[in-house]
């Protein structure tokens, strides 16, 4: 997993521990929600509490190709787990980011699932340095854009697309194996606070903390008490893939557009030759069950 630890992406960690379909080779750590240094340590604490200090974590990139670095704090809070506290991680990072990258995917080629949670400026870096290197992943699952929905960052960007634009453009126009998860669906599934509150399992009071402040901005912007789970629900998309609708759509990334950049555009003119379209032919999650994936993620998550 290449995560921004992030109140979701900690879910989305949560997930793939709980998961016995999963082994979690890695995690990869990238500038997002908050800093590098508190992605990273974010992540070593939660895995740490989790009593899975035995994954390897691996520092990535600390700013995007090219834009300045944006935040999330607002809705994440200062340290990016909300108002959980987690205790200090005795583990340091095992390396380099995109360096973990290129190993894991060189030496195990068709074996593992990249699952993208951030901004994918490790992503990006390592097809860069190794081309068709992400080729080599089984598949790669992103939690990013959002192709036919309005975005959430601005009105036409997703958070992870939005901060690093240059990096979404990229590894979309890849050869790989790509399963985008966007807004499109992420912004059909809401964990609602009633809910929350009545888990019982061993993660539940850390997510009741971790959830709070997200749960209050969404709360404020959208009306509604309860957050989304962009994260989990790209994980989702990796283990449970029947519960998703997907579509092959021709899109691209805008990178410079003042009011644009980070919205995924996607061409669906009537052609007659699709050899005209703009972009690259990319899988698309257009909608999801909602019902019985949030079941899913509740049974694992917040109540086991
Ligand atoms: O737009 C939602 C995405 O941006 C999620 O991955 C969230 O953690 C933030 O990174
Ligand atoms: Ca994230």
């Amino acid at each position: 997993m290449d995560v921004d630890t992030g109140v979701d992406d900690a879910l989305a960690l949560l997930l793939a521990l709980a998961s016995p379909e999963v082994e979690l080779v890695g995690v990869s750590t990238v500038a997002g929600n908050v800093p590098l240094h508190r992605t990273t340590d974010n992540t070593l604490r939660l895995l740490q509490w989790a009593g899975r200090g035995d994954v390897p974590v691996y520092a990535g990139a600390e700013r995007p190709l090219v834009r300045d670095a944006v935040a999330a704090d607002d809705v994440h809070g200062a340290t990016g787990l909300g108002a959980a506290q987690l205790p200090e991680a005795r583990n340091s990072p095992a390396g380099d980011g995109v360096e973990f990258l290129l190993n894991t995917l060189q030496t195990r080629p068709g074996e593992v699932t990249l699952v993208a949670t951030g901004p994918l400026t490790n992503l990006a870096r390592a097809e860069a340095q190794v081309p068709g290197v992400l080729r080599q992943a089984r598949q790669v699952v992103i939690m990013g854009g959002a192709v036919r929905v309005p975005g959430n960052i601005t009105p036409t960007a997703e958070f992870n697309f939005y901060a690093d634009p240059h990096a979404a453009r990229q590894v979309l126009a890849s050869e790989a194996k790509l399963v985008l998860v966007g807004l499109d669906v992420t912004d059909q599934i809401w964990l609602k606070q009633v809910d929350l509150q009545a888990c019982t399992g061993a993660y539940a009071a850390f997510c009741r903390a971790a959830c709070e402040p997200v749960i209050a901005f969404e709360s404020a912007h959208y009306g509604f008490a309860g957050m989304h789970v962009h994260d989990p629900v790209a994980l989702g998309a990796a283990l449970w893939p029947q519960l998703f609708r997907m579509q092959q759509l021709w899109v691209d990334v805008e990178t410079s557009g003042e009011l644009t950049a980070g919205q995924v555009v996607v061409d669906q003119r009537a052609l007659a030759s699709d050899q005209e379209r703009l972009g690259r032919p990319v899988t698309c999650a257009v909608e999801v069950d909602q019902t019985h994936f949030l079941a899913l993620f509740t049974e694992r998550v917040l109540a086991s």
